[in-house]
């Protein structure tokens, strides 16, 4: 990574009045979270999402599902936010305006200082019931006891960790987890919010996400379109080299410490 596109990040975050953050799995890497797509770590590598991540799927197997966001929420409660999130936190006081927009379902912009990211596709912490929508209690009763999905697990033993989800108390239909699985639309206002800020601010930062998963990686885009500058943090290339004015290539927890030191 250049000094000199460090140096122009970091200028043009200083004079930007309106900053967007744009977050995907990679900014939680640091902190122990596996993202999505890198090869070998990532966990549509090691699991099939079409089982796991599906409106079908929890139909076809409530307990397989629900037993699989548990463990990734009760790993989530393990971790802490990383340094990435901390300078991130930081940007984001410093600016007169900032608005977070992350597709991650962790909680770790939240616990690291940020104020109510919009969470593009859902949350670990925000269960619901599957029929009338109603809000759960996330639960800590229902966390798998079985040390579930390992990488050496192959895909047809990732039943280890079913656990059967409440039941909702006022239709008896079974909790869900908040989040947005393939083949449903983002929530509305969460999409609204995130291409308002994308399309009215000064800079947006985009950081750890791989931009193949629509329509959220359409967010960069909206700010490139619409005349702001995108700065990209990322450790590789990315769709949305194309569209950043500055490519930072490293980690999120190198990266933008020092952005923030500058
Ligand atoms: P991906 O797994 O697709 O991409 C992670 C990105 O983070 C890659 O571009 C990596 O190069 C980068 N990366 C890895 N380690 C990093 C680090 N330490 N610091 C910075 N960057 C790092 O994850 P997302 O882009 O978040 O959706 O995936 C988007 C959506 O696809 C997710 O929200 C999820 C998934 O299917 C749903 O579940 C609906």
């Amino acid at each position: 990574m250049r000094d000199t596109d460090l140096r122009e990040a970091a200028s043009l975050i200083d004079r930007a009045e309106r900053i967007v953050i744009f977050t995907g799995a990679g900014v939680s890497a640091e902190s122990g979270i596996p993202t999505f797509r890198d090869a070998l770590s990532g966990l549509w590598e090691q699991f099939d999402p079409r089982r796991l991540a599906t409106p079908e799927a929890f139909g076809d197997d409530p307990a397989l599902v629900w037993g699989w966001y548990e463990w990734r929420r009760a790993a989530v409660e393990r971790v802490e936010p990383n340094a990435g999130h901390r300078a991130l936190a930081a940007i984001e006081q410093r600016a007169a305006e900032c608005v977070v927009v992350t597709q991650n379902v962790d909680d770790l912009h939240e616990r690291a200082g940020s104020h109510e990211p919009i969470h593009l596709h859902g949350s670990l912490f925000a269960p619901r019931c599957s029929a009338c929508g109603r809000p759960a209690a996330a639960t800590e009763a229902g966390v798998p006891n079985t040390e579930v999905p390992k990488a050496e697990v192959p895909k047809a033993e990732v039943s280890e960790g079913r656990v059967t989800p409440p039941q909702c108390d006022r239709c008896g239909a079974p909790i869900r987890p908040g989040v947005v699985w393939f083949g449903e639309a983002l929530p509305a206002d969460a999409f609204e919010a995130a291409v308002a800020a994308a399309a009215n601010c000064d800079v947006l930062i985009t950081v750890g996400t791989s931009g193949v998963v629509f329509p959220a990686a359409e967010i960069p885009q909206v700010t490139a379109r619409m005349g702001g500058t995108v700065i990209q943090v990322n450790p590789g290339p990315t769709p949305l080299d194309a569209v950043a004015r500055v490519n930072l290539r490293g980690t999120a927890a190198e990266v933008l410490p020092v952005l923030v030191s500058m």
